[in-house]
């Protein structure tokens, strides 16, 4: 069992957290609790949790459909609404039990509710757990942009509970590899080289524990991204663009599999301005191409694509900033690029995808 202080609040990691959550929810005696699930979510892992938190024997259970979809407007809508019906005040708190789209729309939901109210993140995907349960961030996805509306607002507790793993999907697992390959990255080469050597063993939750623990170091300097925290987001100006150009199209992709590619494309601009050697670029992509079976992007999708780094969030001016790697285990943000060098960087990444 492991936990660590982050911004007012703990995230508690292991077998016994949700014993912990269910004594944690009990300290803190809210007038009602909530708790938003996805269908998948639903069947896999509130059986469990209520199991083991006999606390939520008086729970509401919130459901939406599982996907992106979700992050939407008209969802968030939907769970006000219900909230207001079941006359749910002040002293409520949700709890996410979900991924990383639970835990994103959910804390946006909660952050508004009545001007803030407590939620809690309870990730079940690898992603969540690895990555999004920690730092505040929330959202919804509106006017085609990922992510564009919503507010940084801390939960009052993490729980990560890795069993939760046992019934995530293959492809869901690559998913959230992603973002902790992104960790080691950006800011412990120590890290990547060692997830990037296939014989060695890690268990699931090493890898969490290490990639929460990086990402709760940055996040607690920087908690609204004035500064070093930009260093997050290596890999997702491409990565975001191409993950809203794709989305509801027979190529989507997951976020994750989107900021792999993302990842390739910033390696390699990194390369081009002559900030990361070319062996450490070659190795990124072997590594890469080895664990996700990568897939060429249309050039008939590069404008959609293009237009969309311009409305990335971390853009000053109208120039395009996006975050490059200075070495293995450093970043260089707010690096400027024009659309015609990242239009080169996704023709390098078209180059390097094998034929099926
Ligand atoms: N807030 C942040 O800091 C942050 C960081 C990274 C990503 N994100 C966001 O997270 C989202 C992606 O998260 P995700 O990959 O977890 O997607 P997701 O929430 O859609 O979950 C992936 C799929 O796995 C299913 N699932 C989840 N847990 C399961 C379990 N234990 N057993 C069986 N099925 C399970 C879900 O129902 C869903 O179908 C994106 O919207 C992205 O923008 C947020």
């Amino acid at each position: 069992m492991n936990s660590l202080k982050s911004i007012n609040y703990t995230i508690h990691c292991g077998s016994s957290t949700l014993l912990e959550l269910n004594a944690f929810l009990q300290s803190k005696a809210y007038s009602s609790i909530f708790i938003l699930c996805d269908s998948n979510t639903l069947e896999h892992c509130l059986p469990l949790v209520l199991n083991l938190c006999p606390i939520f024997k008086k729970a509401e259970v919130l459901e939406v459909e599982p996907g992106e979809s979700s992050k939407s407007l008209d969802i968030a809508a939907h769970i006000w609404q219900t909230l207001l019906d079941c006359k749910a005040d002040k002293k409520t708190v949700i709890i996410n039990l979900g991924g990383g789209v639970v835990s994103d729309l959910g804390g946006f939901v909660a952050s508004l509710y009545k001007r803030g109210i407590d939620f809690i993140n309870v990730p079940t995907s690898l992603l969540a757990m690895a990555d999004a349960c920690v730092g505040g961030k929330n959202g919804i996805n509106f006017g085609d942009i990922k992510n564009s509306i919503g507010t940084i607002t801390q939960p009052q507790g993490v729980f990560i509970y890795p069993d939760f793993l046992l019934t995530l999907s293959q492809r869901h697992i690559n998913n959230g590899m992603a973002e902790i390959y992104k960790m080691g990255l950006i800011v412990d080469a120590v890290f990547w080289n060692k997830i990037g050597d296939v014989k060695q063993a890690i268990s699931a939750e090493n890898y969490i524990y290490k990639s929460v623990s990086l990402k709760n170091i940055i996040v607690k300097q920087d908690p609204l991204e004035n500064g070093s925290r930009k260093a997050l987001n290596f890999g997702h100006t491409i990565g975001h663009a191409i993950e809203t150009t794709l989305l509801n199209t027979p190529n989507e992709l997951l976020h994750g599999e989107a900021i792999i590619v993302g990842m390739i494309a910033e390696g390699w601009l990194s390369w081009k301005k002559k900030l990361l050697p070319k062996a450490e670029l070659t190795k990124i992509i072997a590594i890469f191409s080895k664990k996700y079976v990568l897939q060429k992007i249309a050039e008939t999708h590069f404008d959609t694509i293009l237009a969309a780094t311009t409305h990335d969030k971390k853009n000053q001016k109208k120039e395009i900033r996006c975050v490059l790697l200075n070495g293995i285990g450093q970043v260089k943000t707010d690096c400027v690029v024009t659309s015609e060098l990242i239009k080169k960087a996704l023709i390098f990444y078209n180059s390097i995808v094998k034929p099926k």
